[in-house]
């Protein structure tokens, strides 16, 4: 017999979208059609000069075959500090303020682990990326809920932390662009703050920059590290999952205070040998190469979130359009606020095959909104849209009973 795994892991539910998965593939079983808005995994392909690159690498740069060093090349990371100089006026050493990863989810939960345990508090918003939670929760330590609400545009209340919780918080994380709100900071004023906190409660702060580059409608979003002091307190993450369509290539970075950099990469030498070589040169392609790709790519996400926005209106469920981020953020409508998120979208996907992702999967203030993913075409957005007004009126008609059994045993 097989002893059981940690409580730590037993603790945690599958996670969403190993969930969402199974019901995709029930769905597709069924002869549906399956409209993927679930995930925020880029649909276009990565720009050709990096991909070049890549290739190139590892056909004429045999050094590439061999391990890697945690650290990382010392040209990405200057390419790294180097954009940063040009994007937001902010100067990193590259040799101690900056470590590649191989994707920031690694990064995050590895942050998480080097830094915590049993007996101590992390502030993390709710909703957030699900592994600002279960990274914490993984590593033995609290989550105190940070609540993002719609009346507070999404932002943090940093007042309501009680002192006996600020006392034990070792890191507070923020995320803006949001992931999953789609929510933005029009000013400094939070990061500000965040900067006093974390100098009076001596604890640091996590800035998940990962959408910087997704911004639509004149915005464009700050870094952390160009507040006076944040690099005294804190460290930020940016991946190129997103910025340049790399998700599959597993390719980030974390920036910001050298002491954190340096017990990260203390950390991740026990675990990982960092980014494969060829890659690294790939991503220093990405970033000194041409940018017009990124500007392309916030274009198409800006286009696809009008073509959703708009055809939600018409079937009479209205949301706000985001500023930035690759996804909408949806409250639930009125009558499927009793079942909740996870039972509305098991239903959606298997009447429907239109996959969103459930609001509650992000932390319990989720709860009560879905998010969409805008990864798919215009067309694929309008077809889903009819979809879930089909499915809609179709539930208006016919009272809905709560199943979500069988989500719970996928
Ligand atoms: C806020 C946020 N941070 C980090 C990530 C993960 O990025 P990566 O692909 O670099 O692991 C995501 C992915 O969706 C995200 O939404």
């Amino acid at each position: 017999m097989i002893p059981p795994p940690s409580k730590k892991l037993t603790n945690l539910p599958p996670y969403l979208f190993v969930r969402l998965s199974a019901l995709k593939e029930k769905a597709a079983a069924s002869g549906l059609k399956v409209i993927d808005m679930g995930m925020g995994n880029p649909d276009q392909p990565s720009p050709t000069h990096v991909v070049e690159e890549a290739a190139r690498s590892v056909r004429e740069e045999p050094w590439t075959h061999r391990y890697p060093q945690t650290k990382g090349i010392p040209e990405l990371r200057s390419a790294i500090a180097d954009w940063y100089r040009r994007r937001f006026q902010v100067s990193l050493d590259p040799t101690n303020e900056v470590i590649p990863l191989v994707g920031s989810k690694e990064g995050l939960a590895h942050l998480m682990f080097a830094y915590l345990g049993p007996g101590d508090v992390a502030l993390v918003p709710s909703p957030c990326y699900p592994v600002h939670y279960n990274g914490v929760l993984l590593a033995g330590a609290k989550v105190h809920w940070l609540p993002l609400k719609e009346e507070n545009r999404f932002l943090p209340d940093l007042k309501k932390i009680p002192a006996a919780v600020a006392r034990r918080a070792k890191v507070l994380i923020l995320n803006y662009p949001n992931n999953p709100t789609g929510a933005v900071l029009e000013n400094t004023e939070l990061l500000q703050e965040a900067v006093r906190f974390a100098k009076k409660h001596r604890c640091f702060v996590l800035y998940d920059n990962a959408y910087s580059e997704i911004s639509f409608d004149g915005y464009r979003a700050p870094s952390f590290l160009e507040l006076p002091d944040a690099k005294k307190v804190g460290v930020e993450f940016h991946s190129f999952s997103k910025t340049y369509s790399m998700a599959g290539w597993r390719l980030a970075w974390a920036c910001g205070n050298a002491e954190i950099i340096g017990h990260l990469a203390k950390f991740k030498s026990f675990l990982d040998y960092g980014v494969p070589g060829f890659l690294q040169k790939a991503a220093v392609a990405a970033l000194n190469g041409p940018q017009n790709y990124v500007v392309q790519a916030a274009q198409l996400y800006r286009r696809r979130r009008d073509v959703l926005c708009e055809a939600l209106k018409q079937i009479g469920w209205s949301v706000e359009k985001p500023k930035a981020s690759m996804y909408v953020w949806a409250r639930l409508p009125e009558r499927f606020r009793k079942t909740g998120s996870l039972a509305f979208c098991e239903k959606l996907i298997l009447n429907t095959g239109v996959v969103v992702a459930p609001g509650v999967g992000f932390g319990p203030y989720g709860e009560g909104y879905v998010r969409f993913a805008l990864i798919v075409g215009d067309s694929e957005i309008r077809e889903a849209v009819t979809q879930i007004g089909n499915f809609l009126n179709q539930k208006a008609s016919k009272p809905s009973s709560p199943s979500s059994k069988l989500l719970m045993s996928a």
